[in-house]
Formats: C-alpha cells, sequence, structure tokens
C-alpha cells in the first residue's frame, strides 16, 4: 500500500518527515513532495501551503503523479464543539465546506454545484484510525479559507451544529480524493477554540497539534 500525505505547513509535517526515510524528492508548483518509506511502507509527503486552492492543488497532484492508494491529510484544527481541549485528536469522518453560499442553488451552506455537502472519509480507513487510536474523536471536520476567531465561530456553529473542528484545508483534500476514486481520510488535533484568543493559542500549541495529528498516522501505519 502506497500512502500519500499532505499537511499544510512545516510544523504539522515535521514528526512525518523525520520518520521518512526519503529516497528522493520533487519540486511541483512551489511543493515539495518526499517519497520513501515510513515503517517500511511507501509514502509520498507532501506539505502543500495553507487554504483550500493550496491543498486542492497538492492533491491532484500527488493522486496524478504518484498515484497513491489512500489520501491522509493531518494538522492542527481550531475546536468547535463543547468538551474539545487543546491537543485532542479528531479523526474527520465527514467534511465540508462552511464558507461556500450558493444558496441559489440549494438550501445548505456548504453546496457545490454537481458536487455532494459531506465528503465522507473511508469507512474502513476510520474504523481502523479508531483501532490503532483508541481516544480519538469521531465527526464532522468543517473546511474555509480563514482562520477562524473572534465571533466568526458563531456563523459556522449555526450552519453546522455538529461540527466538530474547523480548519482550512481538508474538505478540499476529501473533494479532489473523491474526484479522483481514491480512499481519504482526514486527521487533526486541536490547536485552539477557533474564539477571541485563538490566535495566541494558535501560535502556541500549533507544533503541539501538529505533534499529535501526525502521531494518529504515525500509529496507523506502524501497525499496517
Ligand atoms: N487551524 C487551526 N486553528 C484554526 C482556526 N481557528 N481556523 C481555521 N483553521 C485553523
Amino acid at each position: 500500500m502506497k500512502i500519500g500525505i499532505i499537511t499544510p505547513m512545516e510544523e504539522e509535517k515535521r514528526d512525518l518527515l523525520a520518520a521518512l526515510d526519503s529516497i528522493s524528492s520533487d519540486q511541483i508548483g512551489g511543493q515539495d513532495f518526499s517519497q520513501g518509506t515510513m515503517f517500511g511502507k511507501d509514502v509520498i509527503l507532501t506539505e502543500s501551503g495553507i487554504g483550500k486552492a493550496q491543498a486542492a492543488m497538492a492533491t491532484g497532484v500527488l493522486l496524478d503523479r504518484y498515484q497513491p492508494d489512500i489520501v491522509v491529510n493531518t494538522g492542527s484544527a481550531g475546536g468547535l464543539a463543547s468538551g474539545l481541549h487543546i491537543g485532542d485528536q479528531v479523526i474527520a469522518q465527514r467534511l465540508a465546506y462552511h464558507d461556500v453560499y450558493n444558496t441559489k442553488f440549494a438550501g445548505s451552506v456548504g453546496f457545490v454545484p454537481g458536487k455532494p455537502l459531506y465528503y465522507e472519509s473511508d469507512a474502513k480507513l476510520v474504523a481502523d484510525f479508531q483501532e490503532a487510536n483508541p481516544e480519538a474523536k469521531t465527526g464532522l471536520v468543517v473546511s474555509g479559507d480563514s482562520f477562524v476567531m473572534g465571533n466568526m465561530k458563531t456563523q459556522i456553529v449555526t450552519n453546522f451544529p455538529d461540527a466538530m473542528a474547523v480548519e482550512m484545508e481538508g474538505a478540499s483534500v476529501a473533494q479532489i480524493a473523491y474526484d479522483f476514486g481514491v480512499p481519504f481520510i482526514v486527521l487533526r488535533a486541536i490547536s485552539d477554540s477557533a474564539d477571541d484568543g485563538a490566535q495566541e493559542s494558535f501560535d502556541q500549541f500549533l507544533l503541539e497539534a501538529g505533534r499529535k495529528s501526525a502521531k494518529l498516522l504515525l500509529n496507523f501505519i506502524q501497525g499496517l
């Protein structure tokens, strides 16, 4: 099995890169693709950059050029659900865009014409990741092109009351993997609460959250 991994930021990639015995590296569209093995499994690791367009580009290139069997997106997120704490790990069972308003075409915020409202992570992968990481929480993760802080959170929680966490790439990775027909999963760990203190909390806990999310993946790959 060949595993394609996308992380938005260097801090979120660090532990994964350290675990990768890299045999080659390519620069495509300003993104770095490192190929090698992790615990003896074939892996391609790329840092997409932040936001939906960066994530979509990385996922398209990854799938077309390197043809992984699965795609995993890992990184930090802002917590939306009550009871979530800094460092908590979240496995996205499904994903949606929180910043798409095409209500001309359909009633639901997040709807992109011709696409599903929700992208489902592969059910078998979700079960396998849960087994490898029983403490991780599972649920809806929403994505958009803004760092969510202050009162921005209210609108998102109103539109997606069951959303556990918010980030800026997962639904884009999901959309492109869905279009290619390749199983995917999105993993996150909480760096902030997407509220008034979000900026300071993100700066303080980005690395820790990136590591916690990467740990979900490292545990899974080690167990393969
Ligand atoms: N990633 C981590 N924290 C986030 C936030 N508050 N908003 C968007 N993406 C994030």
